[in-house]
């Protein structure tokens, strides 16, 4: 039977990288004997601007009876709602809270060969093999829960206020799936224990307080899964001055958004950074990076963020469905990635090249294809 997978292209770059995405995904299909049944619609602030909605009627039914949704990017210059939110943003927050989308898993996994730019300089500071952690960031609440407002527009006395909220059931559920990702593992590259390291801010935040709270709770039950903790502010340097004592990282909406950012760095840029929303019975899978409109239209960004939520979209799905063929070709998406990265020939600007987007996705596509049947 063919999966269903909602293709929600957006704005900026994100139609020229889910393109290549897709592209990947018909080679799997075509390799695996798998069916893909891939359902698009147009969404974000563009979108917007021309139609005033962020997406169609019926595309959040359609993503909620899908098998899988796969999401480029949001976010137009100037397309922002009458109340000021960013137009588009209501695609992204409507799956995430409309789907419990309750942990997003963004791997942070440094490729050999490839460089960082750090001082516009492109060089190898960190070892691959040393960077191989996943942030695991709460995707529901925090600072992210929709309390907030204004108070006394203009004038001295204007006031704005965020409610950060943390719950029991919010903080167990992604420190579970935490620990449960991190018995799956093989351990921080340092010492090859398995280790979960809890991110917050309990010196000063209630909610942290709770969440950690929440966490030693949860970890009792994992006795073979190492405790650490780490405070926002210091994670942010040991995170880049020893990544390799890091395997599973669980922490609060606002701080994981900020922190996988910068882990981005350590794995050679957006350009590389895929991630995966995940709930109980749905997940959605996109690049971190955003739309990047000033690329728009050029096929110069980078498809392989894209392509990486592709594999990680093939790797859920091949376990919920317990379908060998599809773990087998997001094992093969992950060694084609790899392979083209440590070659170093076929690169997109970002990392020092001068290949297309499309020409990136048309090289995987057939990689995919060869290395599936060299092995098999
Ligand atoms: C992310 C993004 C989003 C977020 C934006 C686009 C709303 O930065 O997925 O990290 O803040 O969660
Ligand atoms: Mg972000």
């Amino acid at each position: 039977m063919a999966l269903k997978v909602v293709a929600l292209p957006g704005d900026g770059i994100g139609p020229e990288v889910v393109r290549e995405g897709i592209k990947v995904l018909k080679a799997v299909e075509e390799t695996y004997g798998l069916e893909f049944d891939i359902v698009p619609y147009p969404c974000g602030g563009k979108h917007y601007m021309e139609t005033g909605e962020e997406w169609p009627d019926g595309a959040f039914e359609s993503c909620r009876s899908a098998d899988a949704i796969l999401l480029g990017a949001i976010g137009y210059p100037g397309a922002n709602l009458p109340n000021g939110d960013l137009a588009g943003a209501g695609v992204v927050f409507g799956l995430r809270f409309g789907l419990d989308l309750y942990a997003n898993v963004r791997p942070t996994k440094l490729y050999p060969n490839v460089k960082h730019s750090i001082h516009g300089v492109p060089k190898q500071v960190w070892e691959p093999g040393k960077v191989d952690f996943v942030i695991v960031r709460e995707n529901t609440e925090g600072a992210y829960t929709p309390i907030r407002g204004s108070l006394r527009r203009g004038g001295v006395e204007e006031l704005a206020v965020d409610d950060s909220v943390i719950t029991r059931k919010g903080a167990e559920r992604v420190v579970r799936f935490s620990f449960e990702l991190a018995s799956k593992r093989t351990g921080a590259p340092l010492d090859g224990l398995k280790r979960v390291t809890c991110v917050d801010k309990s010196n000063v935040l209630q909610g942290c307080r709770l969440f950690r709270f929440v966490y030693d709770q949860v970890a009792e039950e994992y006795p073979g899964v190492e405790r650490d903790y780490a405070y926002v502010d210091a994670f942010m340097q040991w995170m880049i001055r020893k990544p390799e004592a890091y395997d599973v990282v669980v922490t609060s909406n606002l701080f994981g958004d900020i922190a996988t950012d910068l882990a981005a760095v350590l794995q050679g840029g957006m350009g590389l950074a895929a991630g995966g929303n995940v709930g109980d019975r749905h997940a959605m899978f996109e690049p971190v990076h955003g739309s990047a409109p000033k690329y728009e239209g050029q096929d110069v960004a980078n498809p392989l963020a894209t392509v990486l939520a592709v594999q990680m979209m093939l790797e859920w799905l091949g376990e919920r469905k317990k379908k060998r063929s599809l773990t087998e070709a997001s094992r093969v998406v992950e060694a084609a990635v790899g392979a083209i990265l440590r070659e170093g020939k076929i690169l997109t600007q970002d990392l020092g090249g001068k290949a297309k987007c499309s020409q990136v996705g048309d090289v995987l596509a057939e990689r995919v294809g060869s290395m599936a049947k060299s092995e098999g």
